[in-house]
């Protein structure tokens, strides 16, 4: 026995209303059907790639699969759905069904790259109001202010879920009984930080005012900042973001020269909408470029990227003042 809140009696505290509170139990129940597959590694022969790329050109892992398909089949089955997308589908998905009040769109499986290593993986997830009409692509283009929740699963130590439906920011933990079990009632992004998360390999292709801004940060005491940072980077944003609630920090994937045509390597509508929405309401910033906020793009695609930087607010506003804007 337990006296911790569950899922269920923290969303009922919240007042959130009867259809979205149902709803975010079905995403968090298909995760932990995610987790299981996801535990079962080697043993299931579920690692390694699948044969197949998705609609970035990407690579699809077997779990990216699978994850997208337990995700798919059980919120298509709930008649609150009107449909979903995910990273790894071409276009949307309608429900067969009508009458859904939701669509929801998914990272089925983000960090992919360290599925195969052991390391941290995620779902990351967001919930939108089903517009009038037919559910096509377009139905999807809502900027990240109409979410009306957001969340991930972190598959890592403790499988966890972070959530927010716009009242600030709760973290369960499943139990071993297989319970969300309220554990984080009030996550908070600490203001300050020293510490920041990059992938610095791809330096020579910022811009200017994140050169300066890392540089800044790698001249530690001794330099402007008068301080020594710290740099993280576990190449899952799932788990890069997961470590900024709990700890503050700041993180950065920028736009960068490699493609200039591409804004960003992150998907707007799977990562930085559903990333931003928690961290602002965890008293975070989020951000293009230092000065326009992620939930203000106006989407035109669904698989559209963005450059994404986010975290602690002062440090997010030094990274502003850094970069000119
Ligand atoms: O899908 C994107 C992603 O896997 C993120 O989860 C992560 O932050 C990033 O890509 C890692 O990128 P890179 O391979 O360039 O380090």
């Amino acid at each position: 026995m337990t006296d911790r809140s569950t899922l269920k009696d923290h969303l009922a505290q919240q007042a959130v209303e009867t259809g979205l509170s149902e709803l975010l139990g079905l995403i968090a129940a298909a995760c932990i059907d995610i987790r299981k597959v996801v535990s079962g590694g080697a043993l299931a022969g579920v690692l390694g790639a699948s044969g197949n790329v998705n609609v970035q050109d990407e690579e699809q892992k077997k779990l990216d699969v699978i994850s997208n398909d337990i995700l798919t089949e059980q919120l298509l089955a709930s008649p609150l759905v009107a449909g979903v997308a995910s990273e790894e589908m071409d276009n949307c998905q309608p429900a067969t069904h009508d009458g859904g009040k939701y669509l929801v769109l998914f990272d089925p499986l983000d960090g992919s790259s360290n599925i195969d290593i052991n390391a941290p993986v995620g779902t990351i997830f967001s919930v939108l109001a089903a517009p009038e009409g037919d559910i096509t692509d377009v139905a999807f283009l809502q900027d990240g202010r109409q979410q009306l929740a957001a969340g991930y699963v972190l598959y890592g130590g403790q499988t966890m879920l972070v959530l927010t439906t716009g009242a600030g920011v709760a973290g369960f933990t499943l139990s071993l009984d297989g319970q969300w079990l309220l554990t984080h009632p009030e996550i908070r992004v600490t203001p300050d930080t020293k510490e920041f998360a990059i992938n610095m390999s791809n330096q020579r292709h910022w811009a200017e005012g994140v050169q300066k801004y890392v540089a800044g940060c790698l001249a530690g005491a001794e330099g402007h900042r008068g301080k020594n940072f710290n740099m993280r980077w576990v190449a899952a944003m799932v788990a890069d973001v997961h470590r900024i609630m709990m700890r503050g920090g700041v993180f950065l994937y920028p736009w960068d020269s490699r493609e200039p045509n591409k804004p960003g390597k992150l998907r707007l509508m799977y990562e930085g909408n559903p990333m931003s929405f928690l961290v602002e309401q965890a008293g975070g910033k989020s951000t293009t470029d230092g000065r326009n906020a992620i939930l203000d793009v106006t989407p035109t695609q669904l698989h559209q990227r963005v450059p994404v930087i986010l975290g602690s607010a002062n440090e997010i506003e030094e990274i502003a003042r850094t970069c000119g804007v």
